[in-house]
């Protein structure tokens, strides 16, 4: 049987940015899909009003997120490796079914597994910048013409990359609510993020380098 340990894996400042900012994107979805005409909830106006006001709220807290990682060096945690990735994706896709251990071991200052890091990194780097870029220049349309951008960018262009990246993001949603029932009980994932504390495996090596 696996030992398992209790570690305190995410500060109040990430619990909070990561509730803020998984309602902001549920809530700008809900609404840009009504925009986009997929449906009928609040109503064109107000899904606009709402989307525009999330939009703002969440490049603020985008900039205060991009700031803590850097002042506390917790960014180094997107750093990508490759070590154990193959593990990792055949734990998920074969072993996890079978009740094996996970391959990877977390502690505080390696708390993403390596899939993990490269879909995050992923985010940070394409997916969120291309959500932002392309919102930006949607929400100043008007102002194209007086920034000389008009016979640069086309409105469909930037519609299509919106709308593309918003389906991304939906589908990451997805797959990460599944991700989030995976740990050593269905809530165990939900409740570090809220508590801060995670039940890991004890490290495996730990009785060896208790040896040494
Ligand atoms: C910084 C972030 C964002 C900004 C500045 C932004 C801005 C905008 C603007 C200005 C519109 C057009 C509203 C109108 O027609 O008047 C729009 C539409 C839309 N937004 Fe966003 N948005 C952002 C993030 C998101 C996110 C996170 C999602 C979904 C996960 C999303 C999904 C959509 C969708 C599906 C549409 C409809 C596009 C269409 O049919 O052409 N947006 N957004």
């Amino acid at each position: 049987m696996n030992v398992v340990e209790r570690i305190y894996l995410f500060s109040r400042f990430e619990r909070l940015w990561h509730w803020s900012q998984a309602g902001l994107i549920i809530a700008m979805a809900i609404t840009g899909f009504e925009i986009h005409g997929l449906y009928s909830l609040f109503g064109f106006e107000t899904a606009v009003d709402i989307h525009t006001t999330a939009a703002w709220l969440l490049i603020g807290l985008w900039i205060f997120a991009i700031f803590w990682h850097l002042t506390t060096g917790e960014w180094k945690q997107y750093i990508p490796t490759s070590e154990r990735v193959l593990a990792v994706a055949h734990y998920y896709a074969l072993d996890i079914f079978s009740d094996k251990p996970h391959p990877y071991h977390r502690t505080r200052l390696r708390k993403h597994n390596p899939l993990q890091r490269l879909v995050y990194l992923a985010l940070w780097v394409i997916i969120n910048p291309a959500i932002w870029v392309s919102g930006l220049l949607y929400l100043f349309y008007s102002s194209w013409a007086s920034w000389g951008l008009q016979s640069h960018l086309d409105l469909g262009v930037v519609a299509f990359i919106h709308v593309a990246t918003a389906f991304l993001i939906v589908t990451f949603l997805v797959v990460h609510v599944y991700l989030i029932t995976t740990g050593h009980t269905v809530l165990e994932h939900l409740k570090a993020m809220i508590t801060g504390w995670e039940a890991v495996d004890a490290d495996p090596n730990v009785e060896a380098k208790a040896k040494e």
